[in-house]
């Protein structure tokens, strides 16, 4: 839902709209909800209420809530819930975006009463966050460098399988338009990532096993029109699908295979937490 545009006031994911329906409709996107540089009281109030963090959805969130405010503008939290329910935020939580529109029509730009204290708590206006209320941030795939050599991920199609590649020198030399092909054997250090280091466990090639369908075992890097018309089937990998599991019962099955070298029984993490008394603490 972070695509999220008005078509004629109704909102609409962008996505998802063929360009021939918008034929003569009225188009607003984010950047157009500021009035010649200044800020609607709404995208004021996100940033007021904290309600602009990574700003990746905060284009779908603030068009959504605007075509909300403009047929009721003092909505419930109810009606601010089912009007942005069709926009995912990762960072929020919500609650900052939710009381961010129930006050927006009203919203002057003066501290509110939150009940929390003036410091845990306390929302915070960014630095850095106007770009991500007008529409003006850039992304990763804001600015993409003339002239840079494109790449396309070969991907499994198998939700658990063995692999092997062919010859990839040859492959490569054989094609003027190919300049090379990417393996877990050109990475670099350790072939993983995830968010929390010590569960990263994800490899950005795939080494001799697929874990899941889709995942991305070797990438061409080549000439954008070429890698276009490439047919992945010429690429030289060969399969042997396993018997995937597709279930957590049957990932912790004694018999299971294992999926990861360092986890044993197929289980990320164990562990407890414990709680005591946190005023004493
Ligand atoms: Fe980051 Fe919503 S602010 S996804």
């Amino acid at each position: 839902g972070a695509c999220t545009v008005l078509v004629d006031g109704a909102p609409c994911c962008a996505c998802l709209v063929p360009i021939g329906q918008i034929e003569g409709a009225k188009i607003t996107t984010v950047e157009g909800l500021a009035d010649d540089g200044r800020l609607s009281r709404l995208q004021e109030a996100f940033l007021h209420y904290g309600a602009a963090q990574c700003g990746i959805c905060t284009p779908g969130m603030l068009v959504a809530a605007s075509a909300l405010l403009a047929e009721t503008p003092h909505p419930t939290k109810l009606q601010v819930e089912q009007a942005l329910g069709g926009v995912l935020c990762r960072c929020t939580g919500y609650s900052k975006i939710v009381e961010a529109v129930m006050n927006a029509t009203d919203f002057n730009g003066l501290p509110h009463e939150t009940g929390r204290s003036d410091n845990v708590g306390a929302p915070i206006r960014r630095l850095d966050g106007v770009a991500k209320v007008d529409g003006t941030d850039i992304f990763g795939a804001d600015s993409i460098p003339e002239d840079v050599v494109w790449v396309r991920v070969i991907r499994s199609p198998f939700p658990f399988a063995d692999f092997s590649f062919g010859d990839l020198d040859k492959f490569v030399a054989e094609r003027p338009h190919i300049d090379a092909v990417l393996t877990a054997a050109d990475i670099p250090g350790k072939n993983c990532f995830g968010v929390i280091p010590p569960f990263a466990d994800q490899p950005i090639f795939a080494e001799g096993t697929a874990r899941f369908d889709g995942e991305a075992v070797a990438a061409i890097v080549g000439d954008k029109e070429a890698l276009r018309a490439f047919d992945v089937k010429d690429f030289p990998v060969f399969w042997s699908p396993r018997s995937a599991m597709m279930t957590v019962a049957d990932a912790v099955r004694p018999d299971a295979d294992r999926l990861h070298e360092t986890r044993d029984g197929n289980i990320l993490v164990r562990g407890l937490v414990e709680r005591g008394d946190a005023d004493a603490g």
